[in-house]
């Protein structure tokens, strides 16, 4: 591999690093089990806003989202959804490898990123 490509790659890999240390680290096992399935497979869209996806760290986009209730947003996780604006959740993340457990627990994370504060968005299982 060309130098100038490996050092592009490491610097890609470093930023990759950089970001997910971002990411907080909240205590219980649900919660630490949603931060790495959740930057391992939805981080890619609810950080950047990428097809459409409501950023995780922006709370204004998740008021009315929270508000249809936790059990709502896993159906929608787990089976996929088309919001009114035509943008689309796939099911699981498109990861059909992700359990019930694993996709609900990053739904979790992800609100408590969103919400922390909200009663809504504190893990139940
Ligand atoms: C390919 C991009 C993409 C990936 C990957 C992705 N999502 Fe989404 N997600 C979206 C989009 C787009 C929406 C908004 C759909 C809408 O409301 O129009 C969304 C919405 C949601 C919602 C809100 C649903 C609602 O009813 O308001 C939840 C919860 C969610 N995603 C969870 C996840 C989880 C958990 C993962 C990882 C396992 C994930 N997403 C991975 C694109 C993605």
């Amino acid at each position: 591999m060309c130098p100038s490509r490996s050092l592009a790659l490491l610097a890609g890999l470093l930023a990759a690093a950089q970001a997910q240390a971002e990411y907080p680290l909240y205590t219980g096992e649900r919660l630490t089990l949603g931060r790495k399935v959740w930057i391992e497979n939805c981080e890619t869209c609810h950080a950047y806003g990428v097809a459409g996806a409501p950023v995780a760290t922006r709370p204004e986009l998740w008021t009315e989202r929270i508000a249809k209730g936790k059990q709502v947003l896993y159906e929608h996780a787990l089976n996929g959804f088309y919001g009114p604006m035509g943008t689309m959740m796939p099911a699981r993340g498109g990861n059909d490898a992700l359990d019930d457990e694993e996709v609900t627990a990053a739904v979790d994370y992800m609100m408590r990123l969103a919400a922390p504060t909200s009663t809504e968005a504190i893990p139940t299982q």
